[in-house]
């Protein structure tokens, strides 16, 4: 039996989706954490008054000190392991997700659009408020652009891309993600990455590349070269609602999407 079938049989799931070619084989990293996500979290250890209390579970991300900072206080995250489910199954667990505060707060989840086969997946940040009326990512100001983007590049927003964004619910007043926020949808997200199984990740803004690639590094720091997520080639450019705010930046935009089509095309 191959280590997915195991893997899946483990977890008592059928096989609903199959992985392009030997994709765990060619992603051992996703494997690891697919395991991870799929083993049951361990018996609570009793409280002693000499120990600090347990950090919630952190999927992957890196903490961004400059949001967790200014993060409203809350209480606790609640981060359950989520075992693999079927692209349906895991679109239902988002959208009655209560891993976090922002559950309180938002009308819709955003899971995604698109394509869930498309072999370009963009990352952005989080819903607006359109995106949180509608349930649909990027629909507002924004997502326009990204569309005329999209366009000019030759890509079919609904048939050649899949586009999602690193958390699921608005943040009150369009305020940027906290860390615990990104650390609470990452297993979403990571399932998202291993049902699509892009050929190429664009990566829109901070917040989706510095959570893809574990660094704290600028933007600007990470534009202009061809990234791996596990081997997955990723490109970073700018957020399209950066790019509204900063009209010249479009031009380095559009250097990132040549960037990536050029990645693309060598991957596919
Ligand atoms: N900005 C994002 O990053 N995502 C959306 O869905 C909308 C605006």
């Amino acid at each position: 039996m191959s280590r997915h079938a195991l893997l899946q049989q483990t977890m008592g799931l059928g096989p609903s989706w199959q992985p392009r070619g030997d994709w765990f084989a060619q992603h051992p990293a996703m494997l690891a954490r697919a395991e991870q996500m799929a083993k049951p979290a361990p018996a609570p250890l009793a409280p002693s008054p000499s120990m600090p209390p347990e950090p919630p579970a952190i999927p992957s991300a890196q903490p961004m000190p400059e949001t967790a900072a200014t993060a409203p206080a809350h209480p606790p995250v609640s981060i359950s392991p989520i075992p693999l489910q079927d692209w349906n199954a895991l679109e239902q667990t988002v959208a009655a997700c209560q891993n976090c505060r922002l559950c309180q707060t938002r009308t819709r989840t955003a899971f995604g659009r698109g394509n869930p086969k498309a072999r370009w997946l963009l990352i952005g940040e989080a819903p607006g408020e359109n995106e949180d009326k509608q349930g649909l990512p990027f629909v507002g100001r924004a997502g326009q652009l990204l569309d005329n983007m999209l366009a000019a590049s030759g890509l079919d927003r609904d048939r050649d891309v899949y586009i999602a964004n690193v958390i699921k619910c608005r943040p009150p007043g369009n305020r940027n993600p906290a860390a615990d926020e990104i650390a609470a949808c990452h297993g979403y997200l990571l399932q998202q990455i291993a049902h699509i199984q892009p050929t190429l990740i664009l990566a829109l803004g901070r917040f989706a590349a510095q959570t893809l690639l574990e660094t704290e590094r600028p933007i600007g720091q990470l534009r202009g070269k061809v990234h791996r997520y596990q081997d997955i080639p990723l490109i970073v450019s700018y957020h399209p609602a950066y790019l509204l705010r900063n009209q010249p930046d479009k031009a380095k935009a559009w250097q990132d999407m040549l960037l990536a089509q050029r990645a693309f095309r060598q991957h596919a």
